[in-house]
């Protein structure tokens, strides 16, 4: 039986896996899935009469709660104590994220579990996926190096620049703790991808979570623009079955 090619060096595997994500990240940011339009407020609405606010909102609530669950679960994987303390501050660090999203929808009256309870499916594919993944660095590179870094860059960032008021919940109580959970990511790849064959599992997640979160992230701004429209996110989402096109609706 043939060997295996020798695996990359740690910094050389991260500098792919960072390209990979710098590229889709470039992609996000210069339209390829769409253009933000809730970022724009030329007269200064507040955002719970927005309804693409409050739509985006309800969105945000599916990732923090599934990454409570996920990493809950994950944390069980690890035998490194200062990987497991510091998931372990990821956890409530995700369950807070869920619980300021659901007060801020409470006190707007909004019902905050919409899409939660019944999920818009391109955005939820990637953690659907994600939680598929048995080895720890093939979640932590989905979920925190690619998911993680992806979102603080494509929405994240763009909602402290443009409209931090708006977002205030993302950008004073969500998006200082982003930094730290991207630096798990890489602090996993880098102690556990030392070999081939967990390199090229590792790439294949990477890859494909880099893909999905850009369809998410394109069904998401088809969504709020309709919610911004006047239409009904909730009714769009059932009216549309798997694997046809939002853009078809
Ligand atoms: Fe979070
Ligand atoms: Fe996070």
């Amino acid at each position: 039986m043939a060997a295996s090619p020798n695996p990359l060096s740690t910094e050389a595997f991260l500098d792919e896996l960072t390209a990979l994500r710098t590229k889709a990240a470039h992609d996000l940011r210069s339209g390829v899935y769409g253009q933000p339009t809730f970022l724009a407020n030329p007269d200064g609405t507040e955002g719970q009469r927005r309804p693409e606010i409050v739509f985006l909102l309800q969105l945000g609530v599916y990732p923090e709660y599934r990454e409570t669950h996920f990493l809950s679960r994950q944390v069980q994987r690890l035998d490194d104590v200062d990987l497991v303390y510091r998931i372990g501050q990821q956890i409530f660090d995700e369950a807070k994220h869920t619980k300021v999203l659901v007060d801020q929808l409470r006190e707007w009256g909004a019902d905050p579990f919409p899409f939660w309870e019944q999920p818009i499916y391109q955005w939820s594919a990637a953690f659907d996926y994600m939680d598929k993944q048995i080895h720890p660095a093939e979640y932590f590179v989905g979920s925190n190096f690619i998911g993680e870094g992806l979102f603080l860059a494509s929405l994240m960032a763009p909602m402290a620049q443009h409209d931090p008021e708006t977002f205030r919940v993302y950008v004073e109580e969500i998006m200082p703790d982003e930094p730290r959970h991207i630096a798990i990511g890489k602090d996993i790849i880098a102690k556990y991808c030392t070999t081939f064959e967990l390199q090229e599992r590792v790439r294949r997640v990477a890859g494909t979570v880099a893909k999905q979160y850009c369809l998410g992230f394109e069904a998401a701004m088809q969504f709020a623009a309709h919610a911004k429209a006047g239409g009904n996110p909730a009714e769009l989402r059932d009216r549309i079955g798997v694997g046809s096109q939002v853009a078809a609706v």
